[in-house]
């Protein structure tokens, strides 16, 4: 297949580009690199298989030109906004990148009659809950300007799905870690610690509890998911029904890179206004298509440590 990937050179799209070229597929990717960076597919330009475009999705001249041209068998649309925190203070940064993107894409698919259509959503579509969250939990009531982009995207594809046949997988991860990611706790936590090795300031109280999945772990996941569920339209919870805390990612981060600095918290149950201090995942459903992560969050954790650290 010639497969599309969007956000191809930012932290989880770089690594399905590896996983797609792998499986032998002609692959473009496209980024802007507003938040990805080139370093991240420097190991695959100049393949023969391989074809990185910077491109914004938003320019529709050079969009119309490159699907045009391209004539693709399926789009991996993995391009958003990835900074929360920004997308809080400013709500068209979600609006324009993680929901504009999306609708620009479907508009690309529709009028150059792409039928096969995958998905990055997130549990940010779910809000603030406490309760198990599997495929079928409601009401959605995201709490972040991101969950709202993410929540209105996943509305349009099921609209686009089913009125233009675009055969569709939709999955929802939680916490990504892991080699070349580019924001997040960890990505956070070692740059303090790397400017300031004796004390580190964790943003709410450290009991903040979610799933973390290791990034490969979740693109085999991905992919598994991608080449099992046979449904005109295939929604799936993908990563790990285990969980770990902030102060235990702190501990652990300060710990691998061999310090004995000080953890300061700045107090609340978040880090941040649209931060969701915990959720938990039921993954029964993707195990029944026969995949289960490889690793526990723990271990997720541990292991994107090490590799961030060059272990
Ligand atoms: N990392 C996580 O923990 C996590 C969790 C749930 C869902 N997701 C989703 O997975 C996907 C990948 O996330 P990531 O962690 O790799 O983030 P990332 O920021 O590393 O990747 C997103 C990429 O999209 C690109 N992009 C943004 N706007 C663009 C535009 N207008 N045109 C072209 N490219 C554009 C960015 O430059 C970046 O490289 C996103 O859709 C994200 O919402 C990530």
């Amino acid at each position: 297949m010639h497969v599309l990937i969007t956000g191809g050179a930012g932290f989880i799209g770089s690594h399905l580009c590896d996983a797609l070229l792998a499986k032998g597929h002609k692959l473009t990717a496209i980024d802007n690199l507003v938040l990805g960076r080139k370093e991240n597919i420097f190991h695959l330009l100049g393949g023969n298989d391989f074809e990185f475009i910077e491109e914004d999705l938003l320019h529709e001249k050079a969009m119309r030109d490159i699907f045009k041209n391209g004539k693709f068998d399926m789009v991996y649309h993995l391009a958003a906004n990835s900074d929360i925190q920004k997308g809080g203070k400013d709500p068209m940064v979600d609006y324009n990148l993680t929901f504009n993107t999306t609708f620009h894409v479907l508009q690309y698919m529709k009028e150059f009659g792409v039928k096969k259509f995958f998905f990055a959503s997130t549990s940010a579509i779910y809000g603030e809950t406490y309760d198990v969250l599997d495929e079928d939990y409601g009401p959605l009531r995201p709490v972040s300007n991101y969950g709202a982009g993410k929540l209105a995207s996943e509305a349009f594809i099921s609209a686009f799905s089913l009125t233009y046949q675009i055969q569709t997988w939709i999955t929802r991860f939680p916490n990504v870690v892991g080699e070349r990611f580019t924001h997040g706790v960890i990505y956070d936590f070692i740059h303090k610690l790397q400017k300031n090795p004796a004390e580190l300031v964790v943003l709410g109280n450290g009991e903040q509890c979610k799933p973390y999945v290791y990034v490969k772990d979740l693109v085999a996941g991905i992919l598994h998911v991608v080449e099992h569920a046979t449904d005109p339209y295939n929604v799936y919870m993908l990563g790990s029904d285990t969980r770990t805390k902030v102060k235990e990612i702190a501990a652990m981060v300060i710990e691998e890179m061999g310090l004995e600095a000080k953890i300061k918290y700045t107090g609340g149950d978040r880090g941040w206004a649209g931060d969701v201090p915990e959720f938990r995942y039921d993954l029964s459903k993707v195990n029944r298509l026969g995949w289960k992560a490889a690793y526990t969050s723990n271990e997720s954790v541990r292991l994107a440590i090490q590799k961030a650290l060059g272990k």
